[in-house]
């Protein structure tokens, strides 16, 4: 990739949401998922299918929980790999929260890679929002050796070193982002969730579905069945593939009119275009 994109941190990209990567297709190169079609009782041609449902930059972490592989609407319950930098700060990881980073690094390394680990979380024994996960065992797993729990502190610690990337010179219009500024703290009160210079809530940054007017599949997949409110930094490195969890806004203008729309804010063009120069410039 070209240096301009990454100022500062040289040819690494570390943390970056990788949204090219299809991690689904590689999956189902396996040419044996059979463990995989055990776990959720269906056949290795339907692990296939539904791995290519994902597309690039998407993974579905829950279907291994509770095995929906589709939204009602019959698209891909998968969702955007999120940015693992600016986290410092943050309490809950995901798009739907589970946890912290150290809590998600245990989960992932040891529920989705099945890596030898130990992962302790009793809420996963709830058979009807989690039928796979509690069929499993996920929620208490032990291995010997125990090849993850020795790491993640260091994981832990690295991963939230990593700061959010800023933006490359000219890439925003700066009077413009200034006037967006004002907005986002003000009128537009985008704030008083996305509080800076976290842009997401100190304490528990969880909403409802209803509270940001969006559907509750993605929410109901998660213990707590709410939205977390995404720190906003680093925004310009993961454009492609569109914002909120699903990707359903394809750019920063559909997400601002959106919240015009839900909380009734009555922005004019110019104050729009001013406030996504300013999300921009994060
Ligand atoms: C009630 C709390 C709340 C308010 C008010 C709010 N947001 Fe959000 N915001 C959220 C939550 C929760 C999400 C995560 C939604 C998802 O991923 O489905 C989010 C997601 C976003 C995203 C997507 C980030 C990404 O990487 O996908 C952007 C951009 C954003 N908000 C900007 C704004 C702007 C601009 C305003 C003001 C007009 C605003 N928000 C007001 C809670 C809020």
């Amino acid at each position: 990739m070209d240096d301009s994109f990454a100022p500062g941190i040289g040819h690494r990209l570390d943390a970056w949401a990788n949204r090219d990567l299809n991690v689904g297709a590689i999956v189902a190169l396996s040419p044996d998922l059979s463990k995989v079609a055990n776990l959720l009782g269906v056949s290795q041609d339907v692990v296939r299918q539904v791995l290519h449902s994902w597309g690039p930059g998407r993974f579905d972490a829950e279907l291994f929980m509770d095995g929906k592989a589709f939204r009602p609407d019959g698209k891909s319950a998968s969702t955007l790999i999120p940015p693992a930098f600016g986290l410092a700060g943050v309490n809950l990881r995901t798009y739907t929260g589970w946890g912290s980073v150290t809590y998600w690094n245990a989960f992932v390394a040891t529920l989705e890679m099945h890596g030898k680990g130990t992962f302790f979380d009793p809420r996963l024994d709830d058979a009807n929002q989690f039928p796979v996960a509690a069929r499993a065992g996920f929620s208490n797993v032990r291995s010997d050796p125990d090849l993850i729990t020795p790491k993640l502190a260091d994981l832990h610690l690295y991963q939230l070193a990593i700061p959010a990337p800023r933006p490359p010179a000219g890439s925003f219009d700066h009077d413009a982002a200034d006037r967006g500024k004002d907005l986002f703290n003000g009128q537009a009160r985008c704030a008083t969730c996305h509080v800076p210079p976290l842009f997401t809530e100190p304490g528990w940054n969880m909403h409802t579905p209803q509270e940001i007017g969006i559907d509750g599949f993605q929410a109901d997949r998660a213990p707590d069945h709410r939205y977390r409110t995404t720190p906003l930094e680093g925004l310009f490195t993961h454009a492609k593939g569109g914002f909120y969890h699903d990707g359903r806004f394809p750019t920063l203008g559909d997400v601002v009119d959106h919240y015009d729309g839900f909380f009734a804010l009555h922005l004019s063009d110019q104050q729009k275009r001013d406030l996504v120069e300013y999300l921009k410039s994060l």
